[in-house]
């Protein structure tokens, strides 16, 4: 039987708790990965999932966390964070039929792909769980960014560049990791990066969120505590007996919308303005979210909002009737329910997005969750009205000149394995991509697919520069033609004589915002900017060996995370000017 609606009260994952001696000058944090169980929804049985808990510096035997995902980490601008980062899953994955498709070298079920495209295997063949955990958005050096091949397993295995601060203080299977949060005040999110299975190792609960603020943010008067609601927004597929089912490469199971860990929960709420602060973490599945209003509340049928940020921050206040969210991508919005009458429900739902979008006809998913205007008003509302608000300023558009270098990345997905890559190259490949430090470049991916990537660069923030129509079709028959004549440079298709249109402007929600994850949308070159490649090279909190040393490599792929596990994804590297 289908699921009740709205009968689980939307849980908020719980804030862990910094211990502020260990590293002098750092917030400390000890968080442990593992198995437990977790009920999404009250008809629905225990489900064994993963998680993340923090030790608790003041009671050792109350870990915070709630089983799925992980605790809330709080944190203050420009004041690093150290975390202790313990693998102690199970060393039997929860999907173990994936595990045995990438022995196979064949993550995804596919036909076999010949070498090079032939994943490499990063673990010797009784590691069958590897994990390692990325700050999502961040500006953190390459030792602490946690990508695939720093990976470690439960009993301390190792992939070829696992790296941790501080060895003296950690175990085989820990790795210590500092971060500047030398960021805008802003959501992050920290999530599994394992190689080749971050898209089960995500699934199974691997994700939590982490919060930068700045002390100056007081002033702004935005809703805070608990009228300050993160909403961490899924899909997953269940068993009948109320269990994990991982269906993304063959869907057979009703696919359910979970926010914060619990199928379509309420929330009850004060008629009053509230600050939502939504991640869209879903593997692959895009939304495009609305609030419903019933029909005798307001004159239209949805409750406009103010979006105040994005990924990397504040933006101008913008009013917004739904917005499109992508994998990784976060929206900070304003929601005032202080018109509604006590009583009303206000039902946030899922205007037309497919998993891919913009994909075939219309949602599989409609109502997400619900908004229950059932608690009276605990005291006057004194946040600033949307309209009032004065926040801080995001960066100037960044100056782009005909000198400013440009690179290219090409999705790319071989018509008979369907693995996708950047430039037809596979993830395994050594750093092709050099770029000076400090240097400004504009990155155009190049999307002839039917469907949208989300498109994340580690370490950077960037803006969004335009976008531009191409003959897609025109554009992957010559670039089949250059790969299958043995790549010849002048076989290469020319990007500028696929254009079928003039560039046009980044969607109004993207614009003069500072963003880490951009919607690659089909037929189109999406052409961003980054301003500044400069890498953190001063020690965090005094640690020896925690700051960037140059050449420094990083990685970029798309946030679907069945496409990053398998194949796209490549490396970059930040070098020395003319070194
Ligand atoms: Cu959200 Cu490379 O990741
Ligand atoms: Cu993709």
């Amino acid at each position: 039987p289908p699921l009740e609606k709205f009968v689980d009260p939307l849980p908020v994952p719980p804030t862990a708790v910094a211990d502020t001696s260990a590293y002098p000058g750092a917030d400390y944090y000890d968080i442990t990965m593992r198995q437990g169980s977790w009920c999404f929804h009250r008809d629905l049985g225990p489900a064994t999932v993963w998680g993340y808990w923090a030790a608790n510096p003041h009671d050792r035997h109350q870990p915070i966390g709630m089983g799925y995902l992980g605790p809330t980490l709080d944190v203050t601008v420009d004041h690093p964070t150290v975390v202790k980062w313990r693998n102690e899953l199970p060393t039997e994955h929860l999907f173990p039929a994936v595990i045995d498709a990438i022995r196979s070298g064949n993550p995804q079920l596919t036909p076999t792909p010949p070498p090079p495209y032939q994943p490499v295997q990063p673990f010797p063949a009784d590691v069958d769980v590897w994990n390692v955990v990325h700050q999502h958005g961040g500006y953190t050096p390459p030792q602490s960014d946690g990508m695939p091949k720093q990976s470690y397993s439960p009993r301390g295995v190792h992939a070829e560049s696992y790296s941790t601060l501080d060895p003296e203080h950690a175990a085989p299977n820990e790795a210590i990791y500092a971060y500047t949060n030398h960021d805008d005040s802003c959501l992050l999110w920290y999530h599994d990066h394992a190689m080749g299975m971050t898209s089960v190792n995500v699934y199974a609960g691997l994700a939590g969120l982490y919060v930068v603020r700045d002390p100056a943010d007081e002033r702004l008067g935005l809703p805070q505590g608990e009228f300050e609601v993160p909403l961490v927004i899924q899909d997953r597929t269940f068993r009948d007996d109320g269990t994990l089912a991982y269906t993304m490469m063959d869907r057979q199971g009703e696919d359910t919308p979970v926010v914060n860990g619990k199928a379509y929960p309420f929330l009850a709420v004060e008629p009053r303005r509230y600050r939502l602060r939504v991640l869209n973490a879903s593997n692959e599945r895009f939304w495009r979210l609305q609030f419903v209003t019933p029909d005798d509340v307001l004159p239209q049928p949805t409750l406009p909002f103010w979006l105040i940020g994005t990924d990397g921050g504040f933006r101008k206040p913008l009013q917004m009737l739904n917005f499109l969210i992508s994998p990784a991508e976060r929206y900070d919005l304003l929601v005032d329910f202080s018109a509604m009458p006590m009583g009303t429900k206000i039902q946030l739902t899922n205007y037309n997005a497919p998993v891919h979008f913009p994909g075939g006809d219309g949602p599989e998913i409609g109502e997400v969750m619900e908004f229950q205007v059932t608690k009276p008003l605990s005291g006057a509302d004194r946040s600033t009205p949307p309209d009032k608000l004065r926040l801080p300023d995001v960066v100037p558009p960044v100056e782009v000149t005909p000198q400013t270098r440009r690179r290219q990345w090409v999705v790319y997905q071989h018509q008979l394995f369907h693995t996708m890559t950047f430039n037809a190259v596979p993830f395994e490949e050594p750093s092709q991509d050099f770029v000076e430090n400090g240097a400004s470049e504009v990155w155009e991916y190049v999307n002839p697919n039917h469907d949208a990537h989300p498109m994340h660069v580690h370490l950077i923030n960037f803006q969004v520069l335009n976008r531009q129509p191409i003959d897609a079709t025109a554009y992957q028959a010559q670039y089949e033609k250059w790969i299958d004549g043995g790549r010849r440079p002048q076989d290469l298709p020319v990007l500028e004589n696929y254009l079928t249109g003039p560039p046009y402007p980044p969607d109004p929600d993207e614009a003069d915002s500072n963003k880490d994850t951009v919607r690659a949308y089909p037929e189109q070159v999406t052409r961003i900017v980054i301003p500044d490649f400069t890498p953190p090279t001063q020690p965090i909190a005094s640690i020896p060996g925690s700051g960037a040393e140059l050449p420094a490599t990083y990685v970029h792929h798309c946030h679907i995370l069945e496409h990053e596990d398998d194949d796209l994804m490549r490396p970059w590297t930040i070098v020395q000017p003319n070194g």
